[in-house]
């Protein structure tokens, strides 16, 4: 049964728990572990957790909301970088499952202080992590042409060159002082073009920032090159991604170590030898319910997408 915490049900837990196969005596690694929602859900069966996050406020609270279940939980600062360092020194080689549900939480998103929202002014910071240098710092020593990449590359921003000068006017003429000031400074050199979509004219911008104060891009390339490695035969990978630049590299990612196996598709045990076989049990990601997008509509875009480690006949 899940607690009252956090307010927000976890994304697609249902699709998540079906594909993991949780239970007794299997082990999983819940790289995003955020207030804890999913690994709760996987705790309940009776399997154990590693659940590890980059910010230390989050995992201080899943830390304490899940202590009821002992031993068969445990945290750890790092960043998808430090997957590797962080499972050797526990001793996890491999594991039955490792789960990503990527980008920002709730707890993030909706705390004015951590500067994530342009509803509500907060300081120009959006860091995961205290580790990382906050936003302010970064258009401090941005050109118009780089911020212009930027806001294109990883939010598509109509206008990003235009949006670029006016961002960086204002923060030197000392009139972008927080969120809500960036994102009227953001809608208003956008101008129309920024009009014509369903949400705020800044949410495409405040994406482009964070992925960039986050570094989400090589993160997730780290990720991707290494959960894999950390596969127990049978074990899956699974991944939820919010934007299409994330979901693209899933999918590419997981396209080419299937395609490194000549073993058919549908096929559990690896009889062709390759020294290590993925299979794709899904070509297709999945999508949220109609009912938990209506219940949650933040959750609309999320895509999941999972990697099995195949069993080797060889070695059976
Ligand atoms: C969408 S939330 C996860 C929510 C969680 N599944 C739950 O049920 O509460 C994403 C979490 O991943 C963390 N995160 C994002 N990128 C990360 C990275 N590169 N390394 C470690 N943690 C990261 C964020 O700090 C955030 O807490």
């Amino acid at each position: 049964m899940l607690t009252e915490l956090p307010a927000h049900r976890p994304v697609m837990l249902d699709e998540v728990v079906a594909t993991l196969s949780p239970g007794p005596g299997r082990t999983f690694v819940d790289v995003t572990v955020g207030l804890g929602g999913h690994a709760e859900a996987l705790l309940a069966t009776g399997a154990t957790v590693m659940g590890l996050d980059r910010d230390a406020a989050a995992l201080a609270q899943a830390t304490r909301r899940l202590s009821r279940f002992g031993a068969r939980f445990s945290a750890a600062h790092a960043s998808f970088r430090e997957l590797g360092t962080v499972l050797a020194a526990r001793g996890l080689v491999s594991v039955d499952g490792l789960l990503a549900d990527l980008g920002v939480g709730s707890h993030q998103l909706d705390a004015p202080s951590r500067g994530f929202s342009f509803q509500r002014p907060g300081p120009l910071d959006m860091r995961m992590d205290e580790r990382l240098a906050p936003l302010s710092e970064h258009l401090a020593a941005m050109t118009e042409v780089t911020l212009g990449e930027v806001l294109w590359r990883f939010g598509e921003v109509p206008r990003a060159r235009r949006v670029a000068r006016a961002i960086l006017d204002g923060v030197r003429a000392g009139t972008i002082g927080d969120t809500a000031a960036l994102a009227e400074t953001i809608a208003r050199a956008q101008g129309g073009a920024g009009r014509r979509s369903r949400h705020h004219p800044a949410t495409r911008a405040f994406q482009a920032l964070r992925i960039l104060v986050n570094d989400e891009t090589q993160e997730l390339a780290s990720l991707l090159a290494e959960a894999p490695r950390h596969l127990a035969p049978r074990g899956r990978l699974a991944v939820i991604a919010f934007h299409s630049l994330e979901d693209r590299a899933v999918k590419r990612a997981f396209r080419q170590l299937a395609a490194a196996c000549a073993c058919p598709g549908r096929a559990e045990v690896c009889t062709c030898g390759a020294a290590w076989s993925f299979r794709l049990p899904s070509r297709r990601a999945v999508k949220p319910a109609d009912d938990e997008i209506a219940r949650n509509p933040r959750s609309r875009s999320a895509r999941l997408r999972v990697l099995q480690r195949r069993a080797s006949a060889a070695r059976e």
